[in-house]
């Protein structure tokens, strides 16, 4: 093609490189993401491209077709006509703009997004570029961030209106990436309530595909993920690029692959329903994105996002301690208790060894059901005959810690917060707004809202002793509109439902950093990076099953840490499927993320509380390790009947590997488990046996014969020796009969 590139632009991590073209023209390209290569000149690889028949050129330049490139940041229809990274709507009605590079800067720092969740880290590098649109005087600001120790790149864009007329932003996208290629597979996490994440891989086609939300929460059917995969990648090996969007409402996580077999990646706020009037010198902020490249498997993808997530984007102190094992009593009594029975089952709790009681839904204003008092949030006297403080201290003198759910972005009908303000509730005038779970939602956009919410919930968190609180979200966004915005900003609507939502838990936070706070909606309705920045953990779906729990949590956790998963033991027939498994099994699963339980432990035989007891024990052996250990999910022989993953600590002389066998089967040939980036010549210990690296990896564990369905195997390997001289002793003492 007729292209002259003048300058190749890097940024690269210790093991990552991404690379951009800066053309004679002022346009920014791609030129690589991926291994870093330390290679200086790239201009070739769109130097060397053939041009395409029935495309645009650019600028009257023969042979220069933008719609071609790999393009940085690329508006529609000048004259790349392919899904646009971002557009708007000029006084005059148009849409087409015309972006250039003006220059760009390296720094070591990085700005916090304002009212917006981010990540940061101590050895960065940032590179933004600007660009303008000389006809309008328009800016554009690309910002770039390698977390040089972690691998990952994270992006975010401002847009600067530097006109005299006010515009339209109709679309703003967090990422954007152009690939040469389309051989790739995409994965993206999707499901409903209660089957939350599970992992769909598919080839790509030409076209438009991928997943998005306009639930006004990144929902439970979709997650603000991509990745795109070479058809030959597994678990251990292969290419990776992968995107995470790290924001909490409306999303778009698209693919589109062009008539010329490229594929365009983007994520950002949906610009479905969105539209942003940005008046003279004001500025828009997009949320941030994070992706990464590897050419080591989904694995390796996995554990750069956990690192990620857990050490440049959770701010919590709780971030890295200890989290402690909860009885949640939502499963047990449901809205039916009182003081009585919740102390009693709270009795239990600390017989089995648990540290943390979390009264759930129903101990405010006059709540019995699911009908009533959502923004009252004062306690009903006469469930908890006497004070909310008087209740938490009878739990206390227990000797556990206490922990309170609330719902505060929602409104019942049948409360008094509602007497007070029915003009609060989302809805548009002269239509019925709609009510799911008998409830309204509170219109976050509106300051004196967020005040009132910050100021009750400070008030409630001030005067009480509360370790845990469980931040809940019971339904999506229905009859979008606030009155306080003019007609021409309604569309700005569920953004700053986000933006309301994020200055509240900013404040609550911040301010009560001794709390430890759980995000859920519905379960994983809202499981993404933009909660994460504000709550370290998430509960991860409402259903407890254990066999749909292993589908759910490996989706999950293909990016998010299992340290942030909500993972409790509850009753068998389970109540979400009536499905009886073993508390073994039930156990072994829930405690691949942040352990508790949910079930009533006054209905639990005298055999099961003792073995409850014993898990709870041991698990606080093992907490550090299940709890912050690098996770991998292990090759299985059947995936549709089995899952198994491994957990090793940092010191890498621990490990705790889990085998689930869904439904048994007669007479199957015994196969083996073979673990994953052990030391080849270190010795390990399980049970009585003894075991080098090389013979885990190359040769396996043996899969006991499941002798029920839902069968679950745990193994416990230690480190022994790591000497190589060490190693033959004791190989030879084990094969001389020892
Ligand atoms: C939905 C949550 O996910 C459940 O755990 C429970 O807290 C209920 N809400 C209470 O209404």
């Amino acid at each position: 093609m007729n292209i002259t590139v003048n300058e190749t632009i890097h940024l690269y991590t210790t093991h990552s490189q991404l690379s951009f073209l800066l053309l004679e023209s002022g346009h920014l390209c791609f030129a690589y993401l991926g291994n870093r290569m330390e290679s200086s000149d790239l201009g070739y690889v769109v130097e060397e491209l053939q041009r395409a028949s029935y495309l645009a050129d650019t600028d009257g330049r023969k042979d220069f077709k933008l719609e071609q490139l790999p393009l940085a940041y690329p508006g529609y229809g000048n004259p790349d006509m392919r899904s646009p990274a971002h557009q708007e709507i000029y006084a005059d009605g148009s849409m087409v703009s015309d972006f250039r590079y003006v220059s760009h800067e390296y720094t070591t720092k990085k700005q916090p997004l304002k009212g917006l969740p981010y990540a940061t880290a101590e050895m960065i590098t940032c590179l933004t570029f600007k660009l303008r649109d000389e006809v309008t005087g328009n800016e554009l600001h690309l910002s770039y961030t390698a977390y040089e120790a972690y691998d990952v790149f994270t992006q975010s864009v401002v847009f600067k209106n530097l006109s005299k007329t006010s515009i339209r932003l109709e679309e703003i996208l967090s990422f954007h990436f152009d690939l040469l290629s389309d051989k790739f597979e995409m994965i993206t996490l999707n499901g409903a309530w209660g089957r939350e994440n599970n992992s769909n891989r598919r080839p790509l086609v030409q076209g438009t595909q991928g997943c998005d939300s306009k639930r006004g929460a990144s929902g439970h059917g979709q997650n603000p993920f991509l990745a795109f995969v070479t058809p030959e990648t597994t678990e251990t090996s292969g290419q990776v690029i992968a995107a995470t969007l790290l924001y909490s409402g409306n999303f778009k996580a698209a693919a589109e692959v062009d008539m010329h077999q490229n594929t365009r990646i983007q994520l950002g706020i949906n610009p479905f329903n969105f539209s942003w009037k940005l008046g003279p010198n004001e500025v828009f902020q997009t949320p941030e994105a994070a992706f990464l490249s590897t050419e080591h498997g989904l694995n390796d993808m996995s554990q750069k996002f956990h690192r990620f997530f857990q050490e440049c984007l959770i701010r919590s102190i709780h971030r890295d301690k200890a989290r402690p094992i909860l009885v949640n009593n939502w499963e047990a009594t449901y809205f039916d208790f009182d003081k009585e029975k919740i102390y009693m089952l709270a009795r239990e709790a600390k017989k089995i060894g648990a540290e943390l009681f979390v009264l759930d839904d129903g101990w405010f204003g006059r709540r019995e059901d699911d009908t009533s008092s959502l923004g009252d949030w004062f306690a009903n006297e006469e469930k908890l005959k006497g004070s909310l403080a008087e209740f938490i201290e009878g739990i206390r003198e227990m000797g556990l810690q206490f922990g309170l759910w609330i719902e505060p972005e929602m409104l019942s009908e049948n409360s008094r917060l509602f007497e007070k303000h029915p003009d609060w509730v989302v809805k548009i005038p002269h239509r019925t707004p709609q009510k799911i779970r008998h409830q309204y939602v509170l219109d976050l956009t509106r300051k004196e809202v967020q005040d009132h919410l910050i100021q009750v919930l400070d008030a409630l968190f001030s005067t009480h002793s509360i370790d845990y609180v469980k931040w809940d979200m019971n339904r999506n966004l229905t009859d979008i509109y606030s009155s306080t915005l003019s007609e021409d900003r309604q569309q700005e609507f569920s953004h700053r439902y986000i933006l309301g939502l994020y200055r509240i838990l900013e404040e609550l936070t911040q301010k009560h950093t001794n709390i430890l706070f759980e995000s859920c909606a519905g379960g994983g309705g809202r499981f993404d990076g933009g909660m994460l920045f504000y709550t370290p953990q998430i509960w991860t779906s409402d259903d407890t099953d254990a066999v749909e729990r292993v589908r759910i949590q490996k989706g999950t956790s293909l990016i998010y840490p299992p340290v942030t998963m909500g993972c409790h033991v509850s009753a068998v027939p389970n109540h979400q499927v009536g499905r009886t498994t073993s508390l073994e099994t039930r156990t072994l699963i829930a405690q691949q993320g942040n352990f508790g339980y949910e079930l009533d432990l006054l209905n639990v035989s005298a055999e099961e509380k003792e073995l409850i007891a014993q898990q709870v024990a041991c698990y606080k052996e093992e907490r550090q390790l299940l709890q912050f250990g690098k996770q991998w999910r292990l090759p299985v022989y059947d995936e549709s009947n089995e899952s198994a993953w491994q957990k090793m600590n940092e010191a890498k002389d621990e490990l705790v590997v889990v085998h689930i066998q869904f439904m048994a089967k007669a007479n199957t040939v015994s196969k083996r488990l073979r673990l994953l980036d052990l030391e080849p010549d270190a010795v390990y210990q399980i049970g009585k046996e003894q075991r080098t690296g090389n013979e885990l990896m190359k040769i396996g564990l043996m899969i006991p014969r499941a002798t029920n369905d839902y069968f679950g195997t745990k193994w416990k390997l230690r480190k022994v020796v790591d000497n190589h001289a060490n190693i033959k002793i004791d190989q030879y003492a084990r094969r001389s009969g020892d």
